[in-house]
């Protein structure tokens, strides 16, 4: 059984044209707009649905507000999906309809498996000049104006059910956990040959259910500085960032979204095999962050842009 990665997340929202600002400054393509109801995608087709909160087709709430609602898994084949029908009755909301199961994990969040329907796409990241290994040769860097998100990455959630939650993903959904901070967190991925994490569960003292941040992969750390940087001239907030995990060694920068949590753009993260062992942490500050910037970067005032005053050299 093999769940690939995140095919796409619906977001119930209070504000629906804040929420459109957002996620086309974000540099996702808007496939489907109806009045309460905004389809989004990313470059290999991943899906941001974003709908009115009060939408009755929505599966419910974990917490007040605008958040997540529903998150769709991809597997390899339908023979994994079938797996998946299997391995998941008796859970709540349990159905199935068209070829995919749907139900409620353990921390109430709408969960949905289907067979895989993103596109294998053509790009490439700025390869790094390493000093054992030249791999840009006679090629300058990429300037990125703006990002344009490959995929929805990983999600991370608070939980008040910890244990069962890594029992659910990896008992039920064939997940493999890649890191923990043991009784606090746990770090989990779908395939086993992947990205560091899919998915990462938090359980925060005082206890708390709800969506954390949505993260959306981008081609390298140039587009993780350029979205950023994009962004911060459009006008939305930056939490933190940019800056370095060094639990996946991925480069982020974590904003502030319309549509609940945060939105992160990030790169350059660890790719696990089934020869890795997970790692237990401590969940300090010094895990969460090598290095970052509370405020973000004024993107206004970088010397290579387009900002007022700038100057060269
Ligand atoms: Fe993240």
């Amino acid at each position: 059984m093999s769940i690939q990665g995140i095919e796409g997340v619906t977001y119930g929202v209070e504000d629906l044209a804040a929420c459109r600002r957002f996620f086309l400054d974000w540099g996702l393509q808007l496939e489907r707009e109806a009045p309460r109801r905004l389809e989004f995608a990313t470059l290999n087709g991943c899906q941001v649905v974003v709908a009115d909160k009060n939408d009755p087709g929505l599966p419910p709430a974990i917490e007040a507000g605008s958040t997540l609602r529903e998150i769709v898994w991809g597997a390899d084949a339908q023979t994994d999906v079938t797996r998946c029908m299997k391995s998941l009755v008796g859970a709540p909301g349990y159905f199935t309809r068209g070829g995919e199961v749907g139900c409620a994990d353990p921390n109430g969040v709408a969960i949905r498996v289907r067979v895989s329907q993103k596109r294998k796409i053509d790009i490439k990241g700025v390869p790094a000049n390493t000093w054992d290994s030249a791999r840009r040769v006679d090629t300058p860097t990429t300037l990125y104006e703006r990002a344009q998100p490959v995929e929805v990455g990983h999600l991370v959630f608070f939980t008040e059910s910890l244990a069962e939650m890594e029992k659910f993903y990896c008992g039920r959904l064939g997940f493999h956990v890649s890191d923990r901070y043991p009784g606090r967190g746990v770090f989990l991925r779908g395939a086993e040959t992947g990205g560091h994490h899919d998915l990462f569960l938090m359980q925060p003292a005082p206890p708390k259910r709800g969506m954390e941040h949505v993260a959306f992969t981008v081609r390298d750390i140039h587009e993780v500085f350029g979205g950023g940087l994009h962004i911060s001239r459009c006008g939305w907030q930056t939490v933190i960032g940019p800056g370095r995990h060094p639990v996946s060694s991925a480069f982020f920068w974590y904003f502030k979204n319309p549509a609940g949590g945060m939105a992160e753009y990030y790169a350059d993260e660890d790719v696990l095999t089934g020869a890795w062992r997970p790692r237990e942490m401590a969940a300090t500050t010094h895990e969460f962050a090598e290095w970052a910037i509370i405020g973000g970067l004024d993107g206004n005032t970088r010397r290579q842009g387009s900002g007022p005053g700038d100057e060269p050299g």
